[in-house]
């Protein structure tokens, strides 16, 4: 499938600009398999790159223009490298703008470019196709001009691109998986230090299952900056009993109940479910380390529920399609994954049980939701990178 889709890409490349590209890049989306809004909180997160991606075939120029044209939204665009403004009509052209826009606010000396771009990565569907467009876009500018920037520094400037070009306030990791993630591993990052461990994941006949409800993640925006508030909120509180403490990271289970008089019940909730969603992550971690895959479902199943009815980002659909994959045997762990309000599900089920999953999923959640599901079967591939041509 890559190589066709890479064999169109060029073809495309070649008919609008009537040359061949440089270059051709592809940077994968993502799935987490558990946790969720603690990147924000200087949390641990346990993401994987998945096999969809963002494709850009580009070719340096020796001016300062860059034009893009979008293969799937059959739309190009043109701007100059020093007027780089933000685009109301055509949205997807924000993310390379505000790359090109970062990259030379940290003084990297870039060069205009001609792309094209092509995308498998499910859009609105929470599995990173921003994040997955703007790292394949600065690595597509690091071939053509020549650069060498250091894949975490890469990560951090495409999140500031979408922060504060696209206006979306996420945290680090869909950038980050999108850029360091490796062939079958799971990558262990600390949003603090941005250390991070790669993980062999080891699965033989466990398949890892993104289920997509259909639902577009309405509120997501909204809501998630109103619990980035709220987290925020329970620190301020708390660092007058505690002082030094920076963010929930610092916070153990026992701080919250101890002050609990202080701070408000929403607050809390909010608070208490980043705190165990953080545990949650580093044993799961442990489990993966020790073959415990069992456990390792238990702790994507407590996080689930932690994310329904602590944090309360997940919604009808998002639990339909857990609990249809809950009750099937070969499920060993289901959560909603990503920002929620919508979007997907993942689920680690066992190879035997995918087809009775797949026929559950299809005949159940049409009904319960009035929805037509999609349903991937993902396999954790490399972060971003250049394909031969
Ligand atoms: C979105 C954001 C991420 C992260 C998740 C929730 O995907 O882009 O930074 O906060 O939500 O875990």
């Amino acid at each position: 499938m890559t190589t066709e889709r890479a064999e169109r890409l060029i073809e495309s490349f070649k008919t609008k600009f009537d040359a061949m590209p440089d270059v051709l890049v592809r940077a994968p989306g993502r799935v987490n398999l558990i946790g969720e809004h603690t990147d924000y909180n200087d949390g641990f997160v346990f993401p994987v790159a998945i096999d969809r991606d963002i494709m850009v075939a580009s070719r340096r120029r020796e001016d300062l223009t860059v034009r893009l044209y979008s293969l799937d939204y059959d739309q190009s665009v043109e701007f100059a490298l020093g007027d780089i403004k933000y685009d109301d009509d055509k949205k997807w052209s924000n993310y390379p703008r505000g790359v090109a826009h970062f990259l030379q606010e940290s003084e990297y000396s870039i060069s205009g470019l001609d792309a094209v771009i092509t995308g498998n990565v499910p859009i609105g569907a929470g599995l990173s196709s921003s994040a997955a467009m703007e790292v394949a876009m600065a690595v597509a500018f690091e071939r053509a001009c020549g650069l060498n920037i250091d894949p975490v520094e890469m990560a951090l400037l495409c999140q500031k691109a979408e922060n504060n070009f696209v206006g979306v306030n996420c945290g680090i990791m869909d950038q980050f998986i999108s850029r360091l993630g490796k062939k079958d591993h799971a990558l262990l990052l600390d949003c603090r230090t941005l250390e991070y461990e790669l993980v062999p994941l080891n699965l033989e006949n466990i398949k890892i299952v993104v289920c997509n409800t259909g639902k577009k993640r309405g509120l997501v925006d909204s809501e998630y900056n109103k619990r980035r508030a709220e987290c925020e909120r329970g620190v301020k509180i708390l660092e007058k009993f505690l002082p030094g403490i920076s963010a929930l990271r610092d916070i153990e289970i026992d701080d919250i109940r101890k002050y609990s008089s202080h701070i408000p019940e929403i607050t809390e909730k909010r608070c208490l479910y980043v705190v165990k969603e953080n545990i949650r992550v580093l044993e799961s971690v442990s489990a993966i380390k020790e073959h415990d895959l069992l456990k390792f479902g238990e702790l994507m199943n407590e996080s689930h529920i932690g994310l329904r009815d602590e944090y309360e980002v997940s919604c009808p659909e998002l639990d339909a399609m857990v609990e249809i994959a809950w009750g099937i045997d070969g499920v060993i762990g289901s959560r909603m994954t990503g920002a929620g309000f919508g979007g997907c599900t993942v689920s680690i089920v066992v190879e035997d049980c995918l087809q009775e999953l797949i026929d559950k999923v299809n005949e159940e959640y049409p009904k319960r939701t009035g929805l037509q599901p999609e349903i991937y079967i993902c396999t954790a591939e490399d972060g971003a990178g250049i394909i031969e041509i």
